[in-house]
């Protein structure tokens, strides 16, 4: 089960078991993984007539085009919003390079913009294809991914 509240006017989302879902337009498919949000709003901001923390269900796929959605969900740092696109197969091929851009986020995460993989301590490999957010202030509870802790540890470089 969700809750949403607002704190420090942003907006904050927390979550009590780790969800996946799914929204559809018929020709691309958002899906939201909400224990990967660090809260950075750039959704809310980007396109808030589709974003909306304050309703049920928050996410209204159908107020903006194909293209519209995928400019925005490019633009998400942490990668609880990703989609794909209903009539291809959803795979990282093996032979997509691998070129990568790292930026620090003033206060926040390590943002990896690019294709990569995430090998975890157990050797599981998650493969990334957008921005993946690393902590950096050491008080995620889902490293080696930022999940906003930072925000309420006050984090400061
Ligand atoms: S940098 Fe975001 S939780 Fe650590």
């Amino acid at each position: 089960m969700e809750s949403i509240s607002f704190k420090r006017n942003k907006y904050s989302i927390i979550m009590k078991k780790k969800i996946k879902k799914e929204y559809t337009n018929g020709e691309l498919t958002i899906v939201w993984k909400p224990e990967m949000c660090i809260h950075a709003a750039i959704c809310v901001q980007t396109l808030p007539r589709v974003y909306n923390p304050a309703a049920k269900p928050w996410i209204t796929i159908g107020d903006a085009n194909t293209e519209e959605l995928k400019a925005q969900i490019n633009k998400c740092p942490s990668s609880a919003l990703s989609y794909f696109m209903n009539n291809e197969d959803y795979n990282v091929s093996e032979s997509k390079s691998f070129e990568t851009e790292i930026e620090v986020l003033p206060n926040g995460p390590l943002l990896v913009h690019g294709q990569l993989k995430v090998i975890d301590k157990d050797g599981n490999v998650d493969v990334k294809d957008n921005t993946t957010a690393f902590c950096r202030c050491g008080a995620s509870n889902n490293k080696p991914y930022c999940n906003g802790a930072h925000i309420n540890n006050n984090f400061r470089d």
